[in-house]
């Protein structure tokens, strides 16, 4: 089966809700597509803003974060029911961010992807390695690791349902892309760790993204890679011109 690109934008803590409405209503025409799934993840206070505004596109909303527990006494979190219940049908975890300035581990990230997925969310895990690891060249033994424990006790039939983003530290908003050799190189690795854990059939179905500095003038050349179907674009995701990274191939 063809993996559908997917062209998702992770607006991090930017727009207010009437920015957010205001931002979807312009981009809507340019992000337009009969073959590109198109994504945007934006703060949770902004989803009802999105979802409204988004209404008769193609547009999907997602989260940017969840917590793991079903709800109770957590204050500040947002449950997957909050998340589904507001309009999003996507939800991010595992970012490099909330790891770094909010400790997020990759046993919570496997029980967040458990929890989206129970409320049938689709989970976009995200994984990279810092630029010491890069150099070390233990990339793939570190990404093979956040992998693995992220999809802990994930069925096959869920597996296909995940999204995984390949993000390395070092190029996120940064400017300094991946070349799209470098990025196929550990998006092919992470499919192979998913032919060991899952086998052939269901690998071929699960959707690899490459995340750091994707732009308008790079989008095509990684997408055209064998083992990337899309990407998750932060940057590039808040203007209009992200229309051109989901029609890279126009
Ligand atoms: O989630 C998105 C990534 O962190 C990439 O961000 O496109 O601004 O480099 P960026």
């Amino acid at each position: 089966m063809a993996r559908r690109i997917l062209a998702a934008g992770n607006w991090k803590m930017n727009k207010t809700p009437s920015e957010t409405k205001a931002l979807i209503a312009e981009m809507a025409p340019a992000v337009a597509s009969d073959e590109v799934d198109v994504l945007l993840c934006v703060p949770a206070i902004d989803i009802p803003a999105a979802v409204e505004a988004a209404k008769g596109t193609n547009i999907a909303i997602g989260g940017e974060n969840l917590y793991f527990e079903e709800s109770g006494a957590y204050t500040g979190e947002i449950s997957a029911e909050m998340l589904v219940d507001a309009g999003a049908t996507y939800v991010i975890m595992g970012h490099s961010e909330r790891r770094d300035y909010f400790g997020e581990t990759d046993e919570d990230v496997n029980k967040k992807v458990i929890k989206a997925l129970e409320h049938n969310l689709v989970p976009v895990m995200c994984c990279g390695e810092s630029l010491t690891q890069r150099e070390q060249g233990i990339t793939m033994d570190w990404i093979r690791q956040q992998v693995k424990i992220g999809l802990l006790n994930v069925s096959a039939e869920d597996v296909k349902k995940v999204v995984i983003a390949y993000e390395p530290i070092w190029a996120i908003g940064t400017g300094k892309t991946a070349t799209a050799d470098q990025a196929e190189e550990v998006c092919k690795g992470i499919r192979d760790l998913l032919r060991e854990l899952y086998g052939d059939a269901v690998a071929e179905e699960v959707r690899v993204l490459y995340g750091g500095s994707v732009n308008p003038g790079n989008a095509a050349e990684l997408f055209a890679k064998e083992d990337i179907d899309g990407g998750l674009v932060g940057g590039a995701s808040l203007k209009t011109s992200f229309g051109e990274i989901v029609n890279y191939n126009k």
